[in-house]
């Protein structure tokens, strides 16, 4: 018989960092975000991408008209930054609380970012401006010259792109979304002040080795990849510390299968069905369950200014593994979800009070 074994309630978490596709996909993936989540920052990486206030309004009806009606969920639209974004259309995007970050991703770092931006110093004048709208600039922070070698972006990024940057422009307020190094967990927080970071769940729990596991594991495969062992335990360390600097971004990121388990294979991994079940079982094993509230629910909202969510969510743990999907279905495609490797026994749901 299934029986609880530990509880603990903590606000009701928000995903600091997803991707939601359109369409077809939008349709399945969604339920998994806005049956457990508060708010989620929706990535712009769409094809063509979220450049416009406009675009963005569009986008945000499509996911509003999916939402399952006893669901209370909100997106949080982005634009996805060029080279020659409209400053004005931004500020205006901004004062009609549309837009609530902007993403800057350099060109070709990662799905759908070709009309990325190719040289920073170009963009330096727009972000300055950007500095005083309140907003944050989220960066995707790898360099991408086909050079340097591909453990070694994030590492070359915040080198030679996100400290001149920082220098340049210290007001503004900047996440350097899905960290993987002990590096970038060491910069951010050393950092004084307007640098925080998101980490992913799968980063928590993968190391580079399991990319080839037996063979090649398309499924484990996204950007930034994960690194060495020794960078997830810097990675765990800097989640479960409690420091305000770091939060939930998800990065869930979905793709049918057949184009993963491809001869050129798409990076993302699709963790929202079990991603609060998996940061449970971290916290528990780092003894930090205490800690998890902050991670999950109130460091990105205090980062980005916003309150935290009336309602709360329960963990349960029960002496049983629970049922998690392998895969869902959309159409005639599948998409596989994230496999941590180890059993889950964290239960979540929504609850109005806290007791
Ligand atoms: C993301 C995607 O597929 O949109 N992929 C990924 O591996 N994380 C893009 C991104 O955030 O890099
Ligand atoms: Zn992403």
């Amino acid at each position: 018989m299934t029986k609880v074994i530990q509880t603990i309630a903590v606000r009701k978490p928000d995903d600091w960092h997803l991707h939601l596709r359109t369409g077809r996909i939008l349709k399945e993936v969604l339920k998994y975000s806005s049956s457990n989540f508060g708010r989620a920052i929706i990535m712009p990486n769409l094809d063509p991408p979220v450049v416009t206030t406009q675009q963005a309004k569009n986008y945000c009806n499509q996911i509003l008209d999916f939402i399952p009606k006893e669901h209370d969920f909100k997106p949080l639209m982005t634009l996805f930054l060029t080279e020659d974004s409209d400053i004005r259309d931004i500020e205006e995007g901004v004062k009609e609380g549309i837009i609530n970050a902007v993403k800057l991703y350099p060109a070709g770092a990662t799905t759908n970012s070709e009309n990325g931006v190719r040289n920073i110093s170009k963009v330096y004048k727009l972000l300055e401006k950007i500095s005083f709208l309140g907003i944050p600039l989220l960066i995707h922070g790898e360099a991408t010259q086909s050079k340097i070698d591909v453990f070694d972006r994030e590492s070359v990024f915040v080198t030679e792109s996100l400290i001149p940057l920082r220098k340049r422009i210290p007001n503004l307020r900047i996440v350097l979304e899905h960290i993987t190094t002990k590096d970038s967990a060491d910069y951010v927080l050393d950092s004084d002040q307007n640098l925080a970071a998101t980490i992913t769940p799968h980063h928590l729990i993968i190391n580079r080795n399991s990319m080839f596991i037996g063979g090649i594991r398309p499924h484990y495969y996204c950007l930034p990849l994960a690194k060495r062992e020794l960078h997830r335990l810097a990675l765990i360390k800097a989640a479960t510390s409690g420091s305000s600097k770091f939060f939930l971004g998800t990065d869930s990121a979905p793709h049918f299968d057949h184009l993963k388990e491809n001869a050129c294979g798409c990076a993302g991994i699709f963790s929202t069905p079990n991603a609060l079940s998996c940061l449970a079982h971290i916290f528990e094993q780092e003894l930090a369950l205490e800690k998890l509230e902050k991670f999950i629910s109130l460091n990105g909202a205090r980062y980005y200014g916003l309150p935290v969510n009336k309602s709360y969510t329960k963990f349960s743990k029960m002496n049983t593994p629970k049922e998690t999907p392998k895969k869902i279905n959309v159409g005639e495609n599948s998409i596989t979800v994230f496999d941590p490797g180890f059993s889950l026994f964290w239960e979540h749901k929504n609850i109005r009070d806290k007791n």
